[in-house]
């Protein structure tokens, strides 16, 4: 018996903003998987290819929950998702979902990855254990009385890894899990996905050197099915087209901030000594999960106050100068349409359905069902038509290829704008001309070697 297969699978969903009858282009043509019960998978897709619909379907809440028309046959270690209730594969089958806060439900750490066992009538000693040893995994346990809501980008990732060690399912389903973790977690799932004997498929749209030599198999998936590839072929980027990006210091400006406190609740704690931003550079900022790199974006485009510290820019001014494109895009987007969304607050001047080609999005498009990576391009082209003098860009590749990081950045600046990149990816941060670290609760200026 196979851990998953599904054969000619053929998918699309409904399109509610027309008549009944309505569906959007097929998802899936005919796609067939097969893997087997302890084998390790790799399947790399561009952004919007259907990964995420994938896992979805391979969890069964599509198209039951969240609507579309199936065909082709689906199963779960044997079992036939047509007639398998949801909650009968709860120990099959588990997903790590791409953007956190679709999975996210308590309001504390230790509540959260209790939170299944609980539902899954688990016996209290053994509950506590699994939670006591998945929250260590992952690095969480001094944190399981803080809200989920107050944990950064990579630790919201970290605790539905460990809520997903704490239910043990046979198949653990990676939906680009790799984005927002740091260097040091990035090897922790890489080890556990080496040593586990649990069936692992990983769907990511962008190949990390670090995933080399941890899968069994390699899988492209493209224009509706998945093909069988080879490692080297899994890993292929098209890198080299993507040269870092020049410096114009032709306008004058830059943002400025010097002597930098900055605290949240916990332990957390971030001295800012010297940093900069002139107009017509991009430099990076890179530092480990809970460093402090979104905190600093805050406090610097005048969204929280700090302890102490001097800024170029008044605090009321900041926001005007800097776009901040927050690491998480629902955050930014609560308009119906996508044309909604570009409109706001004054449609005069803007062109609309021009940017929308250069991003790549259908202007009527219904924003609170797009995919993640089309929801980060929405934030960016939202941004490109307020067209401001400086970015912050919080780790707007999770999800997106590198050309299309390459390219949005390269539309933002189009009237040379200063970008900071803030990135766990040091092929993005290689793009910079100067880069910033954290470490040790300080930022700083890396010399080259760094
Ligand atoms: N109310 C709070 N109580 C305790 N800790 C908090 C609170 N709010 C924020 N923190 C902590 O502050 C730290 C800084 O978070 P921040 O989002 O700035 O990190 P980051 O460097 O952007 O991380 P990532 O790479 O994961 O995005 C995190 O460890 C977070 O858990
Ligand atoms: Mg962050």
């Amino acid at each position: 018996m196979n851990a998953i297969e599904v054969r000619n699978l053929k998918f699309k969903y409904k399109d509610y903003r027309k008549d009944s009858e309505a569906w959007y282009e097929p998802v899936f043509l005919g796609l067939d998987l097969v893997v087997g019960c302890g084998e390790h998978m790799m399947i790399m897709g561009k952004a919007e290819s259907g990964k995420t619909t994938l896992c979805r379907i391979l969890t069964g809440s599509v198209p039951k929950y969240l609507g579309g028309k199936l065909e082709g046959s689906v199963a779960i270690n044997g079992k036939d998702l047509s007639v398998t209730q949801t909650w009968d594969l709860v120990n099959d089958v588990a997903i790590v979902a791409q953007n956190s806060e679709e999975q996210l439900v308590c309001s504390s750490v230790e509540d959260e990855a209790a939170f299944p066992l609980q539902m899954m009538g688990q016996q209290r000693d053994k509950m506590v254990h699994s939670v006591d040893a998945a929250l260590s995994q992952f690095g969480l346990e001094s944190r399981r009385l803080q809200s989920v809501e107050s944990l950064s980008g990579g630790e919201k990732k970290r605790l539905l890894l460990a809520v997903t060690k704490a239910i043990g399912p046979g198949i653990c389903l990676l939906d680009e899990t790799f984005d927002e973790l740091d260097q040091t977690y990035k090897s922790i799932l890489a080890d556990w996905i080496r040593s586990t004997d649990r069936t692992v498929l990983l769907l990511c749209s962008r190949p990390l050197e670090i995933c080399r030599g941890i899968f069994d198999s390699f899988g492209i998936l493209e224009d509706g099915v998945i093909r069988s590839c080879t490692e080297e072929k899994a890993f292929e980027t098209r890198l080299s087209s993507l040269p870092p990006f020049a410096t114009d210091l032709s306008q004058a400006g830059a943002i400025t901030a010097r002597d930098l406190e900055i605290a949240k609740g916990g332990e957390f704690h971030l001295m800012v000594p010297s940093f900069e931003l002139r107009r017509g550079e991009v430099v990076s900022l890179s530092g480990a999960n809970g460093s402090g790199k979104s905190s600093f974006a805050r406090a610097l485009s005048g969204l929280d106050d700090v302890l102490k510290g001097q800024f170029s820019l008044e605090k009321k001014q900041r926001p005007v100068e800097i776009g901040y494109l927050f690491q998480n895009p629902d955050f930014q987007i609560f308009l119906t349409t996508v044309r909604d969304e570009l409109e706001y607050p004054n449609a005069k001047g803007k062109d609309i359905d021009g940017t929308c080609s250069l991003f790549g999005l259908n202007p009527d498009g219904i924003a609170s069902i797009l995919s993640y990576p089309e929801r980060k391009k929405l934030q960016a082209a939202v941004y490109y038509l307020l067209d401001r003098p400086y970015y912050i860009l919080d780790e707007m590749e999770s999800a997106l290829e590198y050309e299309d990081c390459h390219r949005i950045i390269g539309l933002l600046r189009r009237h040379g704008a200063g970008v900071l990149i803030i990135t766990h990816d040091s092929r993005i941060a290689a793009w910079a001309s100067r880069r910033y670290v954290i470490e040790d609760c300080v930022m700083k200026e890396a010399s080259d070697e760094h």
